[in-house]
């Protein structure tokens, strides 16, 4: 199996959570409703932790990095760079939308609308994220590569969710120990 071939799998989750935050700004925006934290809270966990930890993370920390290592043509290097600045633009609306889902909670109204705007932002950027690293970009730089050097990144991806999977559990334990 080609490295790429979990990326792409998580594309297809990130897709169906991006399309559920997409409904949520339109219903907000349409029926002045109410914004749901729950809704909010789930929406901010799976876009930290799932989108951008562990699928931005395998791809900034594996295969961009070894990317950097390769003569790249002019045209993968500057898709890469776009690639990564939405990475950024991505962690920037998760955090107003926490941000603003905060100021909702604390009792701003008119918070709602930056909610709104945040949640819009990400259904914005991420479908034609997506798009271009599965269609112009995955396959392609994949001629960079020897079998083997695609079959040890491909390791590499599974040791980096492992150890993320754990950190995250062990989280959950150090946060209730007391401190020593
Ligand atoms: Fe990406
Ligand atoms: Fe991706």
């Amino acid at each position: 199996m080609l490295p790429i071939g979990p990326l792409m799998k998580e594309h297809r989750k990130i897709e169906r959570m991006v399309a559920l935050i997409a409904d949520e700004a339109e219903r907000l925006a349409e029926e002045e409703a109410e914004p749901d934290p729950e809704f909010i809270f789930d929406a901010l966990t799976f876009m930290r932790e799932y989108a951008d930890e562990c699928h931005h993370g395998k791809e900034e920390h594996i295969l961009f990095a070894e990317l950097e290592e390769r003569d790249l043509s002019e045209k993968h290097q500057q898709i890469m760079t776009r690639l990564v600045n939405d990475h950024v633009r991505g962690r920037e609306l998760t955090a107003d939308l926490e941000t603003a889902a905060e100021r909702w909670e604390d009792g701003e109204e008119a918070a709602c609308d930056d909610i709104i705007e945040a949640m819009q932002g990400i259904a914005d950027l991420y479908p034609d994220h997506i798009a271009t690293e599965d269609r112009n970009f995955f396959i392609p730089v994949m001629e960079y590569f020897s079998d083997d050097e695609k079959e040890e990144m491909m390791e590499k991806m599974w040791d980096f969710d492992h150890e993320l999977f754990t950190a995250l559990y062990t989280e959950c334990i150090t946060a209730y120990e007391p401190e020593e």
